[in-house]
């Protein structure tokens, strides 16, 4: 739902806060002995933070919580056994009554109307942490980890002043996916585009790995679609590629397709041949929303030196840290946000 200058100023938001909290990070901090230490924004000072977590998760939920204690805030996590939603009630009514005690609901669901209903009925903004079809939170640290890294992807440097003069600028860049058409991807379609670069996407050729009609809607009522190009060969999609993407084959509540996906993805694993006889920038770097299973991508690449999959997933607590702050501790997105 944001724009591509909001979604900018959140990432950069996310950078600050990043450099606040971890003092040694920032440039000018790095000779000083004597660094002064900050504290991050108290915004969520003493505010409830609800976690509906109908889905398993790890990164989404430790980020949640730490950046909710850095805010001065506290989370409460509600596993799919822990509250009455789904069993005896509805979204609509565990909404309102959350809502009611708490200053903002974080929400993994299943099917994406779920998170749709709850954030109809809420009286407190509802930050989706997963769904069928979009994974908002996971591109924001993509972004994030792009930007911190753009000194690799030098020598085309072109310089766009951004709304955060420490967040590095990024050159236009290609993104590759290569892998099943879910929530991962989603948020790519309509984040890449509005920040200037361009999407190639590779997934089999069955109509149950093309995009949702509900997903490329979006993708075109955005203007978005005239920079991805979407075929079902992984070496045409990494041509030229700055960046190999890829994410599980089976995602959560997909296992009893295991079988068949794992046949119907044969061939598109991400390795070094695959980029190589693609035509990949030979300077590729490699990008996981993590978790990992070694069918969508080998130990070579996935441990090697253009992985950067570990700094993406230590960015996801920055980036939620950014939108906690913002959407529930300062309720506004607009102008310069102070990380302290
Ligand atoms: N990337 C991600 O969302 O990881 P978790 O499922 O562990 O939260
Ligand atoms: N597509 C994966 C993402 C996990 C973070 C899933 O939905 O399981």
């Amino acid at each position: 739902d944001l724009t591509g200058p909001q979604i900018l100023r959140m990432v950069s938001h996310a950078h600050s806060l990043k450099q606040v909290s971890l003092p040694w990070l920032a440039p000018q901090s790095r000779n000083q002995k004597n660094t002064r230490l900050r504290m991050p924004s108290q915004s969520l000072f003493n505010k409830s933070i609800t976690l509906i977590f109908s889905k398993r998760s790890t990164r989404t939920r430790v980020s949640a919580e730490t950046a909710t204690v850095l805010l001065g805030g506290r989370a409460l996590f509600l596993g799919h056994d822990d509250i009455q939603l789904g069993v005896n009630e509805s979204p609509r009514d565990t909404a309102r009554v959350l809502g009611g005690m708490c200053q903002g609901i974080f929400a993994r669901v299943g099917d994406h109307a779920e998170i749709e209903e709850l954030a109809k009925y809420s009286p407190v903004p509802v930050l989706n942490a997963l769904s069928s079809l979009w994974h908002p939170t996971q591109i924001l640290a993509d972004v994030l980890t792009l930007h911190e890294h753009a000194h690799l992807f030098e020598p085309t440097q072109i310089p766009s002043p951004g709304p955060n003069k420490s967040l590095p600028s990024l050159r236009p860049l290609t993104v590759a996916y290569v892998g099943d058409s879910a929530n991962v991807l989603h948020d790519m379609l309509v984040t890449y585009p509005r920040l200037g670069h361009k999407l190639r996407v590779a997934s089999p050729p069955q109509p149950a790995y093309q995009c949702p009609k509900a997903v490329w809607d979006r993708v075109t009522e955005l203007g978005c679609n005239k920079d991805i190009w979407w075929g079902s060969d992984p070496r045409e999609a990494v041509n030229g590629a700055d960046v190999v993407v890829t994410d599980t084959w089976i995602s959560m509540g997909q296992e009893a397709e295991k079988e068949q996906r794992l046949k119907d993805f044969a061939g598109y694993q991400v390795t070094e041949a695959l980029c190589r006889e693609g035509g990949a920038n030979p300077n590729w770097k490699f990008l996981h929303c993590l978790p990992r299973k070694k069918d969508e991508v080998d130990d070579e690449v996935f441990y090697g030196p253009r992985s950067l999959v570990f700094p993406e997933a230590d960015n996801r607590k920055w980036t939620i840290m950014a939108a906690f702050d913002l959407l529930f501790g300062k309720w506004d997105l607009t102008g310069e946000h102070s990380a302290d």
